[in-house]
């Protein structure tokens, strides 16, 4: 069974919203693909719906990604289930609908690794439950190992620290927190396994130093040949990749 705290000894594949390139993001069906072309892990996204269920849906709005309109926290999971999440990105994923985490988690069955991205940007009280409802959903299913917690909004990783820290955690890094004081602060409160930065903000001393430090780093996202080498010359221990197949066979 994959473990985040057992990464194998090479670069690790990570299907970015599930096979994002092929098939619309964050959906069952990008999921399925991204297992197919042998990912070792999905990253997917994860806010709250208005009645506190775990949705998966990268944008805080329906229209970009569904063919419903406002925000998702406005609307219960029942509500959200009424809408298309694939007839945005080609008419044969009609039928796809926005997931929620359980069902993900029901659907994966441990087979591969989970990166769980934490999106809320609302109350702090809020922020909190979003954390531990999704705790509560992964230990109920088993998948404590397999599933990896990271979020740009520090705060949150912070709050799974301190509710169960045997889920492993990961940081976005941010441009606003390059100066030493403030990252280390972020490092100590929220004792993470993983470090992640976009492409841009990559550079190599910066994996190294904090590779040095034991922790894990991955870059997002890879869809290149040319993209691929940098990563793997920086270092890099995860590929966050819209097209796992793609970047699988240039490994
Ligand atoms: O976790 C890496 C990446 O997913 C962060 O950016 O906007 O694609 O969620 P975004
Ligand atoms: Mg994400």
């Amino acid at each position: 069974m994959f473990s985040w705290f057992k990464l194998q000894n090479r670069p690790i594949v990570i299907a970015h919203r599930g096979a994002s390139a092929i098939a619309p993001e964050n959906t069952l069906a990008a999921f399925s693909l991204a297992l197919e072309c042998n990912s070792d892990a999905i990253e997917f996204d994860v806010r709250l719906a208005k009645d506190y269920q775990v949705v998966v849906i990268h944008d805080a709005t329906l229209q970009r990604t569904t063919n419903g309109r406002g925000k998702v926290h406005q609307r219960t999971l029942a509500e959200l289930k009424q809408f298309s999440a694939g007839k945005w990105f080609d008419k044969k994923f009609e039928t796809e609908k926005i997931p929620a985490l359980q069902e993900v988690l029901q659907f994966v069955r441990r087979r591969v690794g989970m990166n769980i991205e934490l999106k809320h940007y609302g109350t702090k009280k809020e922020g909190e439950i979003l954390v531990e409802k999704t705790i509560q959903l992964i230990t109920e299913s088993g998948a404590e190992k397999c599933c990896l917690l990271s979020s740009f909004q520090h705060q949150l990783i912070q709050h799974a620290f301190k509710f169960n820290a045997k889920i492993a955690r990961g940081i976005i890094f941010h441009t606003f927190l390059i100066t030493k004081n403030s990252f280390g602060r972020v490092l100590n409160t929220t004792s993470p396994q993983f470090i992640f930065f976009n492409k841009v903000l990559a550079m190599k001393k910066r994996i190294t130093q904090f590779r040095q430090q034991g922790l894990a780093c991955g870059i997002y996202t890879i869809n290149t040949e040319q993209e691929l080498h940098k990563a793997l010359r920086y270092g890099s221990d995860c590929i966050f990749t819209n097209t796992p197949e793609t970047i699988r066979s240039f490994l």
